[in-house]
């Protein structure tokens, strides 16, 4: 039950509740840390700012990432009000919608620099943001999430595939970085969940059917399973793994046919 206790978490990407963001930090803060959460912009804010009264002690900060301001604010806010920090979970990312449908060949230069943008490289600099506070707490442990599509075709996955091939790469250069800081580095691959951002990913309706059919557990998971697996890697029980990329899909990316 405290598996977290006298921990300190930033948590980024709870746009609702049924962000697997919010799934995390709720888990984290049953579980005894005191965590902030982030938003990206005002419009997702006062509801970020009312779910999170249901949390105790936590905190809420908007930054949007693509903006080296918010991240400068972020840092500065992180500082004052957390300078010993335990976690960091990076659950976000985006791409046009129109990235997200038709062949991965008509990608444009803009869209694929966006969704890399967004989705990986802030990733990196997050990270590196977070590594002082990290540190001064004697370590810690960052989560990114990722998807299946990094590594086999799911059609109109496309750009957020190749984004997710690069922050699995990401993961493991981090963790490199920072093992010697004993900061860990891991990924969670979670199978389809209903959430804002999968549903713009066409075919999420068929890709649910298809892991009830096809993977080993005959279900794509509940975001109670993949917040447990974030506890998992975020705590000490988690304490040997890094730069891994952890699949909470059922068994679904064992399959072939
Ligand atoms: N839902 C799924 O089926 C599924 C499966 C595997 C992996 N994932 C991954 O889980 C993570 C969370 O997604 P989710 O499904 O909970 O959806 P979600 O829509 O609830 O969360 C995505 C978050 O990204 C944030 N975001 C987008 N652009 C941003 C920016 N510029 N600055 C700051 N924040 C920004 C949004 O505000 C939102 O909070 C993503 O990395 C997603 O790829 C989701």
């Amino acid at each position: 039950m405290d598996l977290l206790k006298g921990k300190t978490g930033l948590v980024l990407g709870v746009a609702n509740h049924r962000s697997l963001a919010w799934h995390i930090a709720g888990a984290c803060s049953r579980a005894g840390a005191r965590v902030i959460l982030t938003y990206q912009n005002d419009r997702l804010g006062e509801n970020v700012r009312e779910l999170t009264k249901g949390l105790q002690d936590a905190m809420t900060f908007p930054c949007d990432v693509t903006d080296d301001d918010d991240l400068a604010a972020l840092a500065q806010f992180v500082g004052e009000n957390a300078p010993k920090l335990d976690f960091l979970v990076h659950s976000l990312a985006w791409a046009r919608r129109e990235e997200l449908e038709g062949e991965f060949l008509t990608t444009s230069r803009e869209g694929y620099r966006e969704a890399h943008d967004v989705s990986v490289y802030s990733l990196v600099a997050l990270a590196r943001l977070a590594r002082p506070f990290l540190r001064a707490g004697g370590g810690g442990s960052v989560l990114a999430l990722t998807f299946h599509g990094s590594q086999r075709v799911f059609p109109g996955y496309n750009v957020m595939g190749t984004a997710k091939a690069s922050l699995e790469a990401a993961v493991r250069y981090l963790a490199h970085d920072l093992g010697p800081d004993n900061i860990r580095v891991n990924a969670l691959s979670p199978g389809p969940v209903r959430t804002l951002a999968a549903s713009g990913v066409k075919g999420l309706v068929r890709m649910l059917d298809l892991y009830r059919q096809r993977a080993p557990l005959r279900r794509a998971p509940d975001p109670a399973e993949i917040a447990d697996a974030a506890l998992f890697l975020l705590s000490h029980l988690g304490r040997g793994v890094t730069g891994e990329i952890l699949y909470v899909d059922g068994g679904y990316h064992l399959t072939a046919v």
